[in-house]
């Protein structure tokens, strides 16, 4: 009898490699010309939700409604993952009904948990370590605007938090630089030394020779030369009871249009969202003439529509 071929999930964006990751923006700017195709037709995607969702739940939602699928959400009075069942058996239970498990979580553990039991495609919606679909969204974004994420660097500012992580496994095995800024005498804020490492292993696989994964801590020195400038909040959903302590460590970090103007001419300002105004942006940043973050956003939808193809219909 012929081997099944073994499932996929999208847990860290390490989890695919640099040539599967052109194909899924490829496919994302194919799709976002053209939406008529319905590879999940028949198939049914359950979200399960643990924290709040504008963005990554309603581009799912809309996204598999428009490749001919079904969603079905599942919110954190309904699931209780890892207090009221187990993640092994919700991701078992789940397989016998869905084709796919969207999952945002609080611990990046509970979802590994989650897709080493589930027998069907796990994708993570975002855990406290990683925020894979975002960083597809936000490649299409650059390629958008860029022509090629080839050759530029981005430079992170604020915490090494989930987004920072992504961003750092992701941009350089294209051949993007990656620096982040932040407080490092508090030391908790820096991204950890395994992600640094494994983001330079996937250069030398790709055979780059001119990328740098670098952690700093001054913004201002992070900026020089870049050709993209990312923030998110310095407190990310989980850690809101450590949100004033925060603000304190933070000072310094916050992204401005002068500090725009040190980065390289038409540098690009991205955000994730939500945007926390007078913290990690000044007020207005958004509608800079640089900013691509409402184009980030929307292309959320497209780059997970190519993700789910991807894994669902091996495209
Ligand atoms: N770092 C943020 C990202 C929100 C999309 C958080 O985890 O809350």
């Amino acid at each position: 009898m012929a081997k099944m071929a073994e499932k996929r999930d999208l847990i860290s964006i390490a989890d695919f490699t640099a040539a599967e990751i052109r194909r899924i923006i490829q496919r994302a700017r194919e799709m976002k010309s053209d939406p008529s195709s319905n590879p999940l037709a028949g198939k049914s995607v359950a979200l399960l939700f643990e924290k709040p969702s504008l963005r990554t739940r309603t581009s799912f939602d809309v996204g598999i409604h428009q490749l001919g699928g079904h969603a079905i959400y599942l919110g954190p009075e309904e699931v209780g993952l890892g207090n009221r069942e187990l993640a092994s058996d919700v991701g078992r239970v789940l397989s016998g009904y869905v084709d796919c498990i969207v999952a945002r979580v609080y611990s990046h553990h509970q979802l590994q948990e989650l897709a080493a039991y589930a027998s069907v495609p796990v994708i993570n919606a975002l855990s406290d370590r990683e925020h894979p679909c975002q960083i597809m969204a936000d490649l299409v974004t650059i390629q958008e605007h860029k022509g090629s994420v080839e050759g530029l660097k981005l430079s992170f500012i604020g915490d090494g938090n989930n987004v920072a992580r992504s961003l750092c496994l992701g941009l350089p095995a294209l051949g993007a630089s990656f620096t982040i800024a932040t407080p490092r005498k508090y030391e908790r804020y820096d991204l950890d030394e395994e992600s640094l490492d494994l983001a330079r292993q996937r250069v030398d696989q790709e055979k780059f020779d001119s990328v740098a994964v670098v952690a700093l801590e001054d913004p201002e020195e992070a900026v020089h030369q870049a050709d993209i400038v990312y923030t998110d909040t310095w407190t990310s959903m989980g850690q809101e009871a450590e949100a004033e302590i925060r603000k304190k460590h933070f000072q310094g970090y916050t992204v401005n249009p002068e500090l725009m103007a040190k980065a390289n001419p038409g540098a690009l300002f991205m955000h994730d969202m939500p945007v926390h105004y007078g913290e990690e942006v000044e007020e207005g940043m958004l509608d800079h003439p640089q900013s691509v973050a409402y184009d980030q956003a929307h292309n959320r939808l497209h780059a997970q529509k190519a993700i789910l193809e991807f894994l669902l219909a091996g495209r």
